[in-house]
């Protein structure tokens, strides 16, 4: 039995009855809260940021994965360990000096990430990968929910958690975007034990259910 965890990304939930979807996620067999935050420069969208975190923090009983798409993702550390995050991830092509932000992340008792968008090959993090707790493989372009899954992630899965093992056993490594019912299953075969799920928890019937679906 696989025991990976599920991350609903709340960018794809009705913004207009926050609190209940909240509890929906709290009340579902869901890990983490996906949290994406968008500045309209790393990522051609704005999503919402640290105010709205903070109070959505009052009603949720679950982690918080907080996705930074950011410039200088470094600025803001202290203020998104305030307002709730407990894992922080930045982007691997944000982030100039990393090594020094994924420090940082970490001194506020905060787990540090790293996204990497579909360009950037598991090469480029090797140095880099034993000093984080978890990895984010984009399969989508990053800026926007409800996008295709990009199919050579399940390489770069796979790539990824071999390297994992020779350097960082326990690294959680994450698929972020275009996860759907069909595709779940083949993303935990190749290493994934994160999985985010926008579109396909919160456009489905029962959100609830659907949660549960990818659980199994
Ligand atoms: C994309 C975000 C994702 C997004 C996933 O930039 O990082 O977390 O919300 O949404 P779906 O699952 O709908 O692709
Ligand atoms: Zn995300």
């Amino acid at each position: 039995m696989s025991n990976h965890l599920i991350a609903p990304s709340i960018l794809a939930s009705d913004f207009s009855r926050l609190k209940d979807e909240i509890e929906m996620v709290n009340n579902s067999k869901a890990d983490w809260f996906h949290l994406d935050v968008m500045d309209g420069v790393f990522v051609p969208n704005i999503s919402f940021g640290i105010p709205v975190i903070a109070s959505m923090k009052k009603h949720a009983k679950k982690p918080f994965d907080v996705h930074l798409m950011i410039v200088q993702p470094e600025r803001y550390i202290e203020d998104f360990k305030k307002c709730g995050a407990d894992v922080l991830t930045v982007h691997f092509e944000a982030s100039t000096h990393l090594h020094r932000t994924l420090d940082a992340i970490k001194k506020t008792g905060m787990k540090a990430g790293v996204a990497i968008n579909p360009h950037t090959p598991i090469s480029a993090i090797e140095e880099i990968m034993p000093y984080m707790d978890l990895l984010c493989i984009m399969a989508v372009n990053p800026g926007f929910g409800g996008q295709k899954f990009i199919e050579t992630t399940y390489n770069k899965t796979r790539q990824a958690r071999t390297m994992a093992n020779s350097v960082n056993p326990d690294l959680h490594i994450e698929i972020d975007g275009g996860v759907t019912i069909q595709n779940y299953k083949q993303l935990v075969e190749c290493g994934a034990n994160v999985l985010v799920a926008g579109n396909t928890v919160f456009s489905s019937e029962n959100p609830v259910r659907t949660i549960e679906e990818l659980k199994k």
